[in-house]
């Protein structure tokens, strides 16, 4: 039995459907769903792992087969969640291990009011007791990044999701380091932290990782917090050479934050590339998140952008549209913790994304 997303799986699941081929994008060697499914909204409590369940079985049942989480997210419910609806698949035959990409992220601090009352109590307990962390490896009292502490975290996040193997896991907005380190330490930590990272490669636990941000690619190549691509793979072909694994990003991007398709902000080979370019460039795929500003661009979307969305009847729908219609976007994740929003926004697998002339036409109006 296979314990990760394999080619033929996720073929398998996407010929389960009739939809336009442009839903399904094969990336590292999967197909996966141009919608996935994000939990980091939601309270940390029993009835929203219900309606998050509901969510999963009818995003599954509809096309979608890319699952994002990570360990802090509803201090570690939405991991479990995820590992549970989907195990349930598992034995119910419904759904196949080897046909859905399951994603992660660890970095940041989590919390599980199960082992302990408070997350100051959670931390030292767990971290600091344990001798996993000390205080000076706490970055912006929130974020770790220590070899030491992603493996603690990966473990963990394998347990949760109850897996021998996590397809993608990220480091989670790694940028936050950059407000208290310098850049020449940011990238020795990234260093040993990769190193680490393709260990866990070697051993089964994950089949890739990546970075997970917020401002890092998004940033002018001047701010403090910009993560540079080259750097970042150039570090990971010195560890692993040019089959490495870092190949997955994922960032915000959305018809509000467009600056990954309109800030040419890497360089590659001397030439200057949004970063959608450059990850290309790279074989690196784009994962987008917050693809409806978690829920701002779901209403009051102005006449003549909801004009160039032919078939679709909600702003959801439409900024969803947009993200997939990206060249260079492979997935986006729209957070849905309700069965509606998951029958509503997977009602655009059905629509073919717009044709580049037109997703530009609808650039130079916005
Ligand atoms: N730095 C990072 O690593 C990072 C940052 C942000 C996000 N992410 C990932 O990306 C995923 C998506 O981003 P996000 O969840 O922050 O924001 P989002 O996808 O832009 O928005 C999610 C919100 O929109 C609501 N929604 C979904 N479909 C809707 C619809 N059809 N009509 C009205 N509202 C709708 C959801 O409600 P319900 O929950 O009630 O369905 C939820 O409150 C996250 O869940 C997470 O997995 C990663």
């Amino acid at each position: 039995m296979e314990v990760r997303a394999t080619a033929e799986g996720t073929a398998a699941y996407r010929d389960r459907f009739s939809f336009s081929k442009e839903h399904f994008h094969q990336q590292q060697n999967l197909w996966l769903s141009s919608i996935g499914l994000g939990t980091y909204l939601g309270q940390p409590n029993e009835i929203t792992d219900i309606t998050y369940q509901m969510a999963i079985n009818k995003a599954v049942e509809l096309g979608c087969n890319i699952f994002d989480t990570a360990i802090n997210y509803r201090s570690q419910r939405s991991e479990r969640v995820i590992g549970n609806t989907l195990q349930q698949l598992f034995q119910q035959g419904k759904l196949q291990r080897e046909q859905v990409v399951i994603a992660t992220k660890g970095g940041f601090i989590p919390f599980d009011p199960k082992s302990a009352p408070d997350p100051h109590s959670y931390r030292k307990k767990e971290f600091i007791d344990t001798g996993i962390i000390t205080d000076s490896d706490i970055i912006a009292d929130c974020h770790c990044m220590t070899p030491h502490y992603i493996e603690n975290q990966l473990n963990k996040s394998l347990q949760n999701l109850g897996l021998k193997t996590i397809d993608i896991y990220y480091l989670h907005n790694p940028e936050t380091q950059l407000e208290e380190i310098s850049l020449e330490e940011f990238y020795k930590r990234i260093r040993e932290v990769f190193r680490l990272l393709e260990k866990k490669v070697d051993e089964g636990k994950i089949s890739f990782y990546g970075t997970a941000t917020w401002y890092g690619y998004r940033r002018p190549s001047n701010s403090k917090d910009f993560l540079d691509l080259t750097t970042l793979v150039k570090i990971a072909e010195e560890i692993a050479g040019k089959n490495h694994h870092f190949r997955f990003i994922q960032l915000p991007y959305n018809l509000a934050m467009p600056e990954a398709f309109t800030i040419a902000n890497q360089t590659v080979g001397g030439q200057k590339l949004c970063v959608l370019d450059a990850a290309k460039e790279y074989g690196i795929t784009i994962i987008a998140s917050a693809s409806i500003l978690q829920s701002r661009l779901a209403h009051n979307l102005p006449k003549d952008v909801q004009a160039h969305f032919p078939g679709l009847q909600t702003d959801a729908q439409r900024s969803i549209q947009f993200v997939r219609s990206t060249p260079g976007v492979t997935t986006a994740l729209v957070g849905m913790s309700q069965k509606a929003h998951s029958e509503e926004n997977l009602r655009v697998a059905n629509i073919a994304p717009l044709k580049p002339d037109s997703f530009l036409q609808l650039f130079e109006k916005t």
